[in-house]
């Protein structure tokens, strides 16, 4: 069985994934405003991903006995001044959800809730990934400064990001 404490902090984490979701989804309307719709896809397909984390911690919470409690989902930021600014922030909260997987991994090893530590691995893993994809994005934006041609390119590259679902096929039902 889960510990309550576990349930909650699981529960608190489906809606920090939607969050992030939610996040994406809006830094994609504002690429979509600035007509790039390349930097778009990569959001899209970013918020998708969230939903998909989020639920990933629905099902495991179900398949532990738990109960998924649904929250209300913050209001995020809608407006930024570059695209250098939205993968800065795309990455700072990423380094946030690291934070929040490594707290319930600390909790799962105090509990020694051995099957949450193993369940949280995954996310472990996908959080390097998460980070890294966003600060390279940073990095190429800061490379690239207010040339014109070189975001036109960039744009180009992210238009080819594409969900890979085989990833999450096993937490289907
Ligand atoms: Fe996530
Ligand atoms: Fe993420």
């Amino acid at each position: 069985m889960l510990s309550k404490k576990m349930e909650e902090q699981l529960n608190e984490q489906i809606n920090a994934e939607i969050y992030s979701g939610y996040l994406y989804y809006a830094m994609e309307a504002y690429f979509e405003d600035e007509d790039l719709t390349g930097f778009a896809n990569w959001m899209h397909v970013q918020a998708q991903e969230e939903l998909l984390h989020a639920h990933k911690f629905f099902n495991y919470i179900n398949e532990r006995g738990g109960r998924v409690r649904l929250d209300g989902i913050e209001t995020p930021k809608n407006d930024w001044d570059s695209p250098l600014g939205v993968f800065k922030e795309a990455y700072e909260h990423e380094t946030k959800v690291t934070e929040r997987i490594n707290n319930l991994y600390d909790l799962a090893l105090e509990d020694k809730d051995h099957a949450t530590a193993s369940f949280l691995k995954w996310f472990i893993d996908e959080q390097v990934e998460e980070e890294a994809s966003a600060d390279e994005i940073v990095n190429k934006l800061k490379r690239v400064g207010d040339s014109g041609h070189g975001i036109f390119m960039l744009d180009n590259e992210l238009s080819n990001r594409m969900l890979d679902t085989a990833e999450y096929a096993e937490d289907g039902e």
